[in-house]
């Protein structure tokens, strides 16, 4: 059986560690090609220790791909995954285009893989800030049913892009050779600074990046009894986003229990000891597979609380190795087809 499998984005930050997630993991794949824009085409790509030459995205690229994986902006998903999906090639999104679109799936391997099963062609991958945040609250909300997460995050600039990593180590080189640090990316400085600002503004004062840890949280859990609250902050580090997530819950869970549970979690690993001065931080966990969790205490301000402080590569299990163990997921339930190739279409 052959498997041809693409990379949409492939030249980006995300593509390029979606390929190197797929080289590692050892992706059955018979054939691995790599598309980006008509700017790229003819350049390389790595791919283990070999190179693949980059493809210029066209709309009728898609005959004879089983499975495209996207990392090429949201307009770029929103135009092509209805043509992947029409030739019968399995879209997985990690743009923000399809994720509340009823007909898709919004999935983390470790939290909903059945609602794989209803796949149409394309399926979402969540935000970054979410998928590091569930994947440590599915555990607790079994066994406690969340409330009310409110939760502030500390976001590397790897999660604008290529262009978010140049632009922070732009500014610092300018601001130690004395010269005025040019903003082209984010509307002020990023770096030495902290902006209280990802995304664009929405009606509701609060930003697109805040309202999607609120949507697709619910949308994951298929609960729209959760509520979250949150506030989204850009930091003026290269790789993970960091987030200080506090939570209610119906029922009791000692700072012990959650330990306890967290540490049986797939996809979790806890890093908590104060005495040891023991907790996760971005620097120390660039380029891993867990999400992290650490300073797990009581909030003691109210009955059922816990407070939490949530560590992961966002370019990693914040988006390529999320949307590679989906493709993993895919394969193994035998779900790598597309039902009805119109659904997009119509
Ligand atoms: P290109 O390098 O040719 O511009 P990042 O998120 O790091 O900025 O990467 C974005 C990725 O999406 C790049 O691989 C980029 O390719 C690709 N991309 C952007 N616009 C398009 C487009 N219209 N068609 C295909 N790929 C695109």
């Amino acid at each position: 059986d052959t498997l041809t499998v693409a990379v949409v984005g492939a030249t980006g930050a995300v593509g390029r560690e979606m390929l190197k997630t797929l080289h590692e993991r050892q992706f059955p794949a018979t054939k691995v090609r790599a598309f980006a824009s008509a700017r790229s085409a003819g350049s390389k790509v790595p791919f283990g220790e070999e190179e693949l030459t980059v493809e210029e995205l066209k709309e009728d690229v898609f005959d004879g791909i089983d499975l495209a994986i996207f990392s090429a902006g949201g307009g770029t998903s929103a135009k092509f995954a209805p043509h992947a999906a029409h030739a019968g090639c399995v879209v997985v999104d990690n743009s923000a285009a399809w994720r509340m679109d009823e007909r898709c799936p919004l999935v983390v391997p470790e939290v909903n893989p059945e609602a794989l099963e209803e796949h149409q062609g394309i399926i979402a991958n969540p935000n970054c800030s979410t998928i590091q945040m569930v994947v440590v609250l599915k555990p607790l909300h079994d066994a406690a049913h969340i409330n009310r997460v409110v939760v502030s995050t500390y976001q590397a600039v790897s999660g604008t892009g290529q262009k978010g990593i140049e632009e922070l180590e732009r500014q610092v080189r300018d601001l130690f050779n004395a010269r005025d640090p040019e903003n082209k990316v984010y509307p002020y400085r990023i770096a030495f600074n902290v902006l209280p600002h990802i995304d664009v503004f929405l009606d509701n004062d609060y930003t697109k990046e805040e309202m999607k840890m609120v949507n697709e949280t619910v949308k994951i859990f298929d609960d729209p009894s959760i509520k979250v609250t949150a506030t989204c902050a850009r930091v003026p580090v290269f790789f993970c986003h960091a987030e200080s997530v506090n939570i209610e819950t119906e029922k009791k869970i000692t700072a012990k229990e959650a330990r306890i549970m967290l540490s049986q979690a797939p996809g979790v690993k806890v890093f908590d000891n104060p005495r040891e001065l023991m907790y996760p931080m971005p620097a120390y966990c660039i380029g891993d597979d867990p999400t992290f969790v650490g300073r797990i205490r009581e909030d003691e301000s109210i009955e059922n609380g816990l407070n939490l402080w949530i560590v992961a590569d966002n370019v990693r299990k914040g988006a390529a190795l999320n949307a590679v163990q989906i493709a993993e997921e895919l394969l193994k339930r035998d779900l790598v087809r597309v039902p009805d190739k119109n659904v997009f279409m119509r």
